[in-house]
């Protein structure tokens, strides 16, 4: 059989429905890849009325594919085991392989993460505080535990002391205390190390080996192109390559071996953390979660706050609101071009049904002058001002209103949702293929053959 291999990458930041998407395609895989990021991510499938989270598991496990973990990920292994044994619990065992050259994420680095993200001020990104900037900086400047360290005690003691004492003096040069016990931090990482030792293996061999002897694999982004490290809006995203270039180095595996790349444009636009977000509608502050909806004046408080509370757009853990605003195409123009799309999948436009008209965002204004590029630095696109063209909205349909759209096809769609759909691509000149109207994996409607997909 001839390998397979397709890129799932969200085009904004994060949270477009990766998680949603990989499920859905992953039926026809035989193993889901991550390649970057660690539990910053937090992808969601939803399968039989039934929510999940994954924050390090690829989410093609409820399929119950393998699922490995490249050397570009940042493990947590306490939230890895976690995530193991919530799976044992609905009598999912996990086909996981993790990498060997994988970097660990120990408390200090939460701390620093913290820490850092104080000393920042106005540059600090709202970030998730799980020491995914630390525990790269760490890699990239060579003081970084492998997975490989963790199981065997007299690799990791050495390097672990090592670690321990640049951290300590950083920490209080910064003029704050390390409340951290190393021995303590040396015996729990040994028995993360003891518990996740079946799994640890080389995994670029192991995927090479997967393509040759004809696997179907997906690459499962996390985050999304614009938080890149190098291609996002530094310094407000995340410390990872997000885009499908990420993928070589994640993974071991060579440019010539990724097949399809897919981009996952969310319907609106949603960011957590900080930054300028030229589309942004209206202050996350107006309006409490459970705040009733009321879009009479539509002013951009109003849709905001309608936008968040349908696609309920609020922190898991932390419930803190996403600031949301209107489908940014410049942005995601940027997206389209580093990536390199085959093809692009909607998400979340039945979020929008409801509202009098949707407006997207095709130029900006920076300086007196219309531009049509997405100026990449911060400085200049807290500057730029939204150009939109505006679209008569569609219908507020019921979540089963929407499944019966689903069943019979893109036909069934609202005329105003297809004409939005069309515009996009008219814009982005890419096709959109695959159209989610609900968290759950019925509630997809495609426009291609699965068959077509993995061929
Ligand atoms: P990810 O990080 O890209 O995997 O996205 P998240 O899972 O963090 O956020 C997407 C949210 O939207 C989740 O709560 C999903 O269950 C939900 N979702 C995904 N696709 C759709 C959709 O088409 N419609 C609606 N209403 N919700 C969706
Ligand atoms: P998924 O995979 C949305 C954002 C944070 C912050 C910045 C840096 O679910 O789409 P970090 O903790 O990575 O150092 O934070 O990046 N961020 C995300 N926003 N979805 C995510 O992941 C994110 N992962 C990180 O809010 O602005
Ligand atoms: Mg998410």
């Amino acid at each position: 059989m001839k390998a397979i291999t397709i890129a799932v990458m969200g085009t904004s930041w994060g949270d477009e429905g990766k998680g949603k998407i990989v499920d859905f395609l992953a039926e026809d895989t035989d193993i889901v890849v991550r390649f970057q990021g660690g539990n910053n991510a937090g992808h969601t499938v939803v399968v039989n009325n039934q929510k999940f989270k994954f924050h390090l598991m690829p989410s093609g496990v409820l399929q119950n594919k393998e699922v490995v973990l490249g050397n570009g990920v940042v493990i947590d292994p306490a939230v890895l085991i976690e995530e193991i044994d919530k799976l044992k619990k609905i009598n999912i065992n996990p086909k996981l392989i993790i990498s060997s050259t994988a970097h660990v994420i120990f408390p200090f680095h939460k701390y620093i993460d913290g820490l850092e993200e104080k000393t920042k001020k106005g540059y600090a990104a709202g970030t998730t505080l799980q020491g995914i900037g630390p525990t790269y900086s760490d890699k990239y400047a060579r003081f970084g535990i492998r997975m490989f360290d963790l199981i065997d005690k007299d690799l990791l003691y050495p390097k672990l002391e090592k670690l321990f004492e640049l951290k300590k003096k950083y920490v209080e040069c910064l003029g704050f205390d390390f409340p951290f016990d190393k021995e303590e931090i040396f015996n729990k990482y040994l028995d993360y190390g003891k518990i996740l030792k079946p799994f640890i293996k080389d995994t670029a061999l192991y995927l090479n080996q997967a393509i040759d002897d004809g696997k179907k694999i997906i690459f499962e982004g996390a985050q999304g192109s614009l938080l890149c490290i190098d291609h996002g809006m530094y310094p407000y995203g995340t410390s990872s390559n997000t885009w499908a270039g990420g993928i070589c180095v994640g993974t071991g595996i060579s440019p010539k071996r990724i097949d399809k790349i897919i981009g996952i444009v969310k319907a609106y636009t949603s960011r957590v953390g900080g930054g300028p977000l030229p589309t942004e509608l209206g202050s996350i502050n107006k309006y409490k979660k459970d705040d009733p909806i009321d879009i009479k004046n539509h002013t951009d408080d109003e849709i905001g706050h309608y936008i968040r509370q349908k696609g309920n757009e609020y922190g898991t853990t932390t419930g803190r609101p996403r600031r949301v605003g209107w489908i940014d195409l410049v942005s995601i123009k940027y997206s389209c071009i580093l990536n390199n799309f085959d093809f692009l999948v909607l998400t979340l436009p039945d979020v929008l049904g409801g509202l009098k008209e949707v407006k997207m965002c095709i130029q900006y204004e920076y300086n007196g002058t219309k531009i049509n590029h997405w100026p990449i630095h911060s400085e200049i696109i807290s500057k730029c001002k939204p150009v939109y063209i505006t679209l008569p909205g569609w219908e507020d349909l019921s979540r089963e209103q929407w499944h019966n759209i689903a069943l019979k096809g893109f036909d069934a769609l609202p005329t105003n949702l297809k004409n939005y759909i069309f515009k996009i691509e008219e814009f982005l000149k890419l096709p959109i293929k695959i159209i989610s109207i609900g968290p759950s994996r019925e509630d997809t409607i495609l426009r291609i053959t699965k068959e077509e997909i993995w061929n």
